[in-house]
């Protein structure tokens, strides 16, 4: 049985003293393959040198929508910055993201959010790339974006918020919804409902790590090896075994990232 961890951190500091060696450890426990996703420019560099040093590990680029500085000629900068990146034509970039928007941290910039968001989705469509989103009570918003701005190698729902009107507007987009920590948490009321929502050939699974570490890690650090937990939920709900949940969420993620 191998997994794939479609979203993870591992260019975060939280991983600087020992990066090395968890990555060893995180290969032994059977996760054979995951991303490194960026959220500005350093970690979208970072993400690539990572990918480039170990063939198992693949990169992600793209600005988040809290990742937006100040002045907004520096945003335009950075994109720049972001398209180089994809000018270098490197096979382990697999996606733009995480990109989209983000109402619960950021409320005064919604405008600034959209125009970057959308900026990134032209540039998937012009490199061929999915995106990897990341939305936050930005639903309606972030589905229309969506719906106007045709993304042509579809994408992620990165730690799909459980809400019953969003997933089901992303699956009639044709997106994949990837599950997080979160659906192991007791008090995600409606994990279960959402989870048998999505039909097996559009889930993925991810830890976000160093961030929402499943039950029953809750609170303590993050990495690619509890991808399983998340797993081990959608067996339990969907009723089919863990090795199925495991095949069909790794056979999806080398879809969508078409590796
Ligand atoms: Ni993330």
């Amino acid at each position: 049985m191998e997994f794939f961890d479609s979203h993870s951190h591992l260019t975060d500091e939280k991983f600087n003293d020992d990066r090395e060696s968890i990555i060893n450890e995180i290969k032994k426990e059977s996760i054979t393959k995951w991303t490194t996703v960026g959220y500005n420019v350093e970690s979208s560099r970072k993400s690539i040198e990572l990918a480039n040093k170990y063939d198992f590990i693949y990169a992600t680029v793209g600005i988040s929508p809290n990742d937006i500085p100040q002045k907004e000629d520096e945003l335009w900068k950075e994109l720049e910055i972001i398209e180089n990146f994809l000018n270098l034509n490197n096979k382990k970039i697999v996606a733009i993201g995480e990109i989209g928007l983000d109402y619960y941290w950021n409320k005064e910039n919604k405008d600034i959010q959209k125009t970057l968001f959308i900026k990134q989705i032209e540039l998937a469509n012009k490199y061929n790339y999915p995106i990897v989103i990341h939305t936050r009570e930005a639903v309606m918003d972030t589905i229309e974006i969506l719906k106007n701005n045709k993304v042509v190698k579809k994408g992620i729902f990165h730690c799909c918020p459980l809400n019953r009107e969003l997933v089901k507007e992303a699956l009639k987009l044709d997106f994949y919804i990837s599950f997080a920590g979160p659906i192991t948490f007791k008090n995600s009321k409606n994990a279960e409902e959402i989870i048998q929502m999505v039909p097996n050939n559009k889930i993925l699974i991810e830890t976000d790590s160093p961030y929402l570490s499943p039950e029953p890690f809750r609170g303590k650090r993050n990495d690619p090896r509890n991808v399983k937990y998340i797993a081990k939920k959608i067996a339990e709900v969907k009723g089919i075994g863990l090795e199925k949940v495991a095949k069909m969420t790794y056979e999806n993620a080398l879809k969508i990232f078409e590796i």
